[in-house]
């Protein structure tokens, strides 16, 4: 058995250095957890409104000190941590990114694929691989926020032998607690959503939150669930070799029923011609 949860609080925009040090704070109240999720852009905010802002507070990855912080935390409580921030890289982009941190040190990113709504004026989307890690207590694949609504990702981590898949976020509509419940009995896996709450509030516009951080698991129960608005850390114990099986009736395994030779349309553009003179 491991000890799994989210981190759901408020950063606050802009205000990088004591987000970062409460993102601390919150880690050491649960040093006893083995894996704890922190929220999609947990250092920054989320509604930028320029790229000068980003520019300035955005981080390299490794050598930020967000992952600095977050590789001496991890070491101190022998934790494995997730936790979503916004990359700027050497030849100038920037990714809505998170990044696997554990006692061994930092691990690798993953860049979020699937930019939702304005992102898209801001970020770079990754290109993948879709990766997935043993860290020897289980095995982990990453999404951010709204690549809930592409279930291929979730899928391929988890055809690739993901047990949980850690779901940094900054939530705004009402979809995606429930989604992620679908995303684990479809798969057989655990999922950590790490949510944030509360609002951006900036010059030109506002956006909030919408809180319910939970751990689904793969008979679809969800195992701990936070509130919509306040900061709260959520752990549960959970027995990851249940996600590696994947029969969902005595006679139905969640892979081995798929009809991949019927599924072509899925990997060539099929109405997308149409679909583009629709926007
Ligand atoms: C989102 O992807 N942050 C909604």
């Amino acid at each position: 058995m491991i000890k799994v949860g989210y981190i759901q609080f408020h950063p606050r925009f802009g205000e990088v250095d004591s987000n970062r040090i409460h993102t601390i704070e919150l880690i050491r109240l649960r040093a006893d957890a083995d894996l704890l999720v922190l929220p999609e852009l947990c250092t920054t905010g989320y509604l930028f409104e320029d790229k000068t802002e980003l520019e300035q507070l955005a981080e390299f990855i490794p050598e930020g000190k967000s992952t600095k912080a977050w590789i001496k935390i991890a070491q101190e409580t022998n934790t494995y941590l997730v936790a979503g921030l916004c990359e700027k890289t050497k030849e100038g982009k920037f990714y809505n990114s998170s990044v696997l941190i554990g006692p061994e040190g930092y691990i690798d990113t993953y860049r979020k694929i699937h930019l939702f709504n304005t992102e898209k004026d801001f970020f770079s989307p990754g290109n993948g691989p879709f990766k997935i890690y043993d860290i020897g207590i289980t095995k982990l694949g990453m999404i951010i926020c709204f690549d809930w609504a592409f279930p291929e990702l979730t899928r391929i981590l988890a055809l690739n032998g993901a047990e949980i898949i850690c779901h940094p976020s900054n939530l705004v509509l009402s979809f995606a607690q429930k989604a992620m419940l679908t995303r684990s009995i479809e798969n057989r896996v655990y999922t950590i959503t790490a949510n944030r709450i509360g609002e951006d509030i900036r010059p030109s516009s506002k956006i909030s939150f919408t809180g319910e951080s939970q751990v689904t698991s793969p008979k679809m129960d969800v195992l701990v669930k936070a509130s919509v608005d306040k900061e709260e850390v959520g752990v549960v114990e959970i027995d990851p070799s249940l996600a590696q099986n994947k029969m969902i009736t005595a006679n139905n395994h969640v892979f081995l029923d798929r009809r991949v030779e019927l599924y072509h349309p899925l990997l060539n553009e099929i109405g997308l011609e149409k679909n583009k003179q629709k926007k």
